[in-house]
């Protein structure tokens, strides 16, 4: 059995997960593990390289070459900083369609696993509680209203000067959470023994407060 703590945060698309787990993570001084973006450089990869993404074998021989450095909050593949280009929307999209093929999940299988070191981690993304670590001491499942979650991804791309419209932003949401809904492999889903957390009308300190307040009493 592997003693070394697990914190999972899974929940979707722009529900704060990946906030939320970095300060969680810095907080207890554990490591944080950004499973999308892994299948987000995947899917920047394969458009970058004209592939279809389609193509199994192809894009997850491409899955289990990246190399990707993750440094200082930046994140550089092929010595590229691709830190900010994986975050646009259609890198997201590309990247859930990559995310329902099997051969690319298993080929990113064994480097989410590997994240798993002393004094702990703290991992987000869509199945890290209910099939990467199914044995994590404490499981969160953070979720928000799709209105909340556009408004919230408004904002962020409003900090970075892009002016989007919310209503299409909604209904990108909404496409994505079906996807990773309904897909066959690891769909969205709380792990039965997850706790579920509702950030619609919760502020960030408050929702890593939550999640702290659950480690607490888990750890003891
Ligand atoms: O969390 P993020 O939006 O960066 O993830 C991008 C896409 O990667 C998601 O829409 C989902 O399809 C996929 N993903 C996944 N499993 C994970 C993390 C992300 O399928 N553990």
């Amino acid at each position: 059995m592997n003693k070394i703590p697990v914190i999972t945060i899974d929940g979707p698309t722009a529900s704060g997960k990946g906030t939320v787990a970095s300060r969680v993570a810095q907080s207890l001084g554990f490591h944080y593990l950004d499973s999308g973006a892994l299948y987000r450089l995947t899917a920047y990869k394969a458009l970058k390289n004209h592939l279809d993404l389609a193509d199994e074998p192809s894009v997850a021989r491409l899955a289990a070459a990246l190399k990707p450095i993750f440094k200082e909050g930046k994140i550089i593949l092929d010595g590229e900083n691709v830190t900010d280009k994986i975050r646009a929307e259609a890198v997201g999209i590309a990247a859930s369609k990559v995310a329902a093929l099997g051969a690319v999940r298993e080929a990113l299988l064994e480097v989410q696993k590997g994240a798993r070191s002393e004094p702990g981690l703290v991992a987000d993304g869509r199945d890290m509680g209910s099939v990467i670590f199914p044995d994590a001491t404490l499981k969160v499942f953070l979720t928000a209203s799709a209105e909340a979650r556009a408004q919230r991804r408004f904002n962020q791309l409003k900090e970075k000067g892009i002016i989007a419209n919310i209503d299409t932003l909604a209904q990108d949401l909404r496409e994505r959470d079906r996807r990773d809904m309904q897909r066959a492999l690891s769909p969205l889903a709380p792990a039965p023994d997850a706790k579920i957390l509702d950030s619609s009308s919760l502020t960030i300190d408050q929702t890593v407060n939550q999640v702290l307040a659950w480690y607490k009493t888990v750890n003891r």
